[in-house]
């Protein structure tokens, strides 16, 4: 059975079955790590059951909570040619469009208990 799950740092060794590939562009180590430690989330890989990485979609969150602009984007997403035409990218785009809607609502929370915050803290001095 397939397994989506969190791409790690690992990962950065094991991936070139599918970044070996003219059409996926292949960045340097800090950008992949830069992705990693600010949204980690936004990074999944697909591993097939022995281990084998089939596919992977890194992306992130941008745009203004305030101005209510906040989305995903998606950098990159590439799956192994070998695990090609089986739903693979259409189900990690399918996953990040949850994880960044629950993204946006969380960080809309926080911005709301911020100002909820700052507004109850200068009303009491
Ligand atoms: C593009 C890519 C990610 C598709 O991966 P995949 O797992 O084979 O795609 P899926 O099987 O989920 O197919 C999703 C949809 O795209 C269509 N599709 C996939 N490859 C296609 C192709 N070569 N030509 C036309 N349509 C294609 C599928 O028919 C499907 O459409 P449907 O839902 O209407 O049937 C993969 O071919 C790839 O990694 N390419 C190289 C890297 C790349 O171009 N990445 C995108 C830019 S970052």
């Amino acid at each position: 059975m397939t397994s989506l799950r969190a791409f790690t740092c690992d990962d950065l060794f094991c991936f070139n079955n599918i970044n070996l590939d003219p059409l996926t562009e292949t960045y340097g180590i800090p950008f992949y790590l830069q992705y990693l430690a600010h949204w980690p989330e936004y990074f999944i890989v697909a591993e097939a059951p022995g281990g084998e990485l089939m596919g992977y979609i890194m992306g992130k969150a941008e745009g203004s909570v305030a101005r209510e602009e906040w989305h995903g984007h998606v950098t990159a997403l590439s799956v192994a040619p070998e695990f090609r035409r089986l739903g693979l990218a259409a189900k990690l785009m399918e996953l990040l469009e949850e994880i960044s809607e629950r993204y946006e609502e969380s960080s809309f929370q926080r911005y709301r208990e911020e100002i909820d915050y700052t507004t109850a803290s200068s009303c009491e001095t």
